[in-house]
């Protein structure tokens, strides 16, 4: 166990070496995309198509971070940041996915690694945030296996080609929500409502992840890792049925042990719902061992809880939701007293507690990297042209507070990474939803830091959480 040390004001420390960085993703931030060659990806296509995103936004301009990336290196820097996690536009390197790199795309690339290098910051890059080329999913997308070769491909140009100014990597972001979100209920690309497109894109992401460690240990990568999103699942009430405790069960298992039992242990949990399982025929021998490569990290993306109660999921009363793991006399539940983010998400720190504790028992002495946390908020540039994000910084105190209790209970968390750097494209919900340390004006493309920038860059440079003051707004 770390003992964590309070400074002489009572402000809880972090770790020594702990590392510090804001996280942002291809697709939601760099705009420019047609520019220098980039092919389309399923989010170009989704995006453009109507209906499928808030206000019809695409990422065409985004943040335009691709033309102002020195301005958002200055920013990090400015924080005192000591690490950025960033991700590869697949298309951006490869247009179809396949054969001959886009010597343009690695280009810039190499220039986004030379700028964070010259201000001392080290990239932590992910090679998957979604932004699968369209020329692959018109061969099937995540559903083929071929895919998994192609990502291997990916991984081994982009680790010889950029490798040298990478301090670690991460081949998938959040394989949970491209199988539910992008295959199995549409909401994010390629839009598919396909059962069993979803299940075999479950057990192709982990392939894809397994050979793409290989091929960037092959290309001597440093420190190779994965980011699942995690959800604790706790059950509300005392005396519920014995279903609420085999709904907790199951419930683990959909969200997170379909994920976390093969790349951590070789295996699909023995709980998860038949209907997510990837078909035996589609696992031929040898593909567990390959996704169970050892890691040297493992990224956790934390944002809410899932909350079970007592409930007849034929007859939902308000703030319940039919539970995913589709047991009788259990339904999902979000309680009035929870505060709750615009995007509806419950705000409950002490879940980033629990999920840290849990997988460093699950895994012990695996590092830990928070690779997102943050929340989206109702944010507006004040007549003194300043963004006062006061939710924001509760939030991040409160989750980072959860944070520092969960090293001191036997986590071995190494880094956080807040989401994110910059406003950016939100997925479904387009430019409407908030979640930067930095406010982006998109009409001029001004960057304006806001409160929760300073709150955050003070914890970096303390290196831990400052006492708010006591008429902070609660
Ligand atoms: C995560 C995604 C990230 C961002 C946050 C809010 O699921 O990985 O790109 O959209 O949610």
């Amino acid at each position: 166990m770390t003992e964590l040390a309070a400074s002489d004001d009572g402000a809880l420390c972090f770790p020594e070496g702990f590392i510090w960085g804001a996280a942002t993703a291809a697709y939601q931030i760099e705009g420019a995309a047609g520019a220098d060659g980039r092919g389309p990806s399923v989010w170009d296509t989704f995006s453009h198509t109507p209906g499928k995103v808030r206000g019809g936004d695409t990422g065409d301009i985004a943040c335009d971070s691709y033309h102002r990336y020195r301005e958002d290196v200055a920013l990090l820097a400015s924080l005192g940041l000591s690490s950025y996690r960033f991700s590869l536009s697949w298309p951006r390197i490869q247009p179809g996915g396949r054969g001959a790199v886009n010597q343009r795309g690695l280009d810039y690339y190499r220039a986004l690694l030379d700028e964070l290098g010259g201000h001392g910051i080290a990239a932590t890059v992910t090679l998957f945030h979604w932004d699968l080329p369209q020329e692959l999913q018109d061969e099937g997308g995540w559903a083929a296996r071929d895919t998994t070769e192609r990502f291997a491909e990916f991984a081994a140009l982009a680790a010889e080609a950029l490798g040298d100014r990478v301090a670690r990597w991460i081949t998938l972001n959040e394989p949970q929500v491209v199988s539910t979100n992008g295959y199995r209920n549409g909401d994010h690309a390629p839009g598919l409502r396909d059962a069993a497109a979803a299940s075999a894109t479950t057990h192709h992401l982990l392939l894809g992840h397994g050979l793409a460690v290989q091929a960037l240990r092959a290309a001597g990568a440093a420190e190779v890792g994965i980011t699942l999103d995690l959800h604790p699942v706790r059950v509300l009430g005392d005396n519920g049925p014995a279903e609420l405790e085999l709904g907790r069960l199951v419930t683990d298992a959909a969200v997170n042990g379909l994920y976390l039992g093969p790349v951590l242990h070789g295996r699909y949990p023995e709980h998860a719902p038949q209907a997510l399982l990837p078909p035996a025929a589609l696992i031929a021998d040898g593909d567990l061992d390959v996704i169970r490569a050892p890691l040297d990290f493992l990224g956790v993306n934390y944002y809410s809880p899932i909350l079970l109660r007592a409930g007849d999921p034929a007859d939902l009363r308000r703030n319940e939701n039919p539970a995913r793991c589709q047991l009788p006399g259990v339904v999902e539940y979000l309680p009035e007293d929870l505060e709750r983010t615009p995007m509806g998400w419950l705000v409950d720190p002490g879940g980033l507690h629990q999920i840290l504790v849990e997988v460093s028992r699950q895994a012990p002495g695996l590092p830990l990297y928070v690779t997102e946390n943050g929340c989206a908020a109702e944010d507006y540039v004040n007549p003194d042209g300043e963004v006062n994000d006061v939710e924001r910084v509760r939030y991040l105190h409160t989750h980072l507070e959860a944070a520092a209790r969960a090293i001191k209970d036997g986590a071995s968390l190494a880094g956080y990474f807040v989401w994110s750097l910059l406003d950016n494209f939100e997925w479904g919900w387009g430019y409407q939803k908030r979640f930067g340390i930095v406010f982006v004006d998109f009409g001029t493309q001004r960057r304006i830091p806001k409160a929760s920038a300073a709150f955050y860059a003070n914890v970096v440079r303390a290196n831990a959480i400052p006492l708010l003051p006591a008429n902070w707004p609660r």
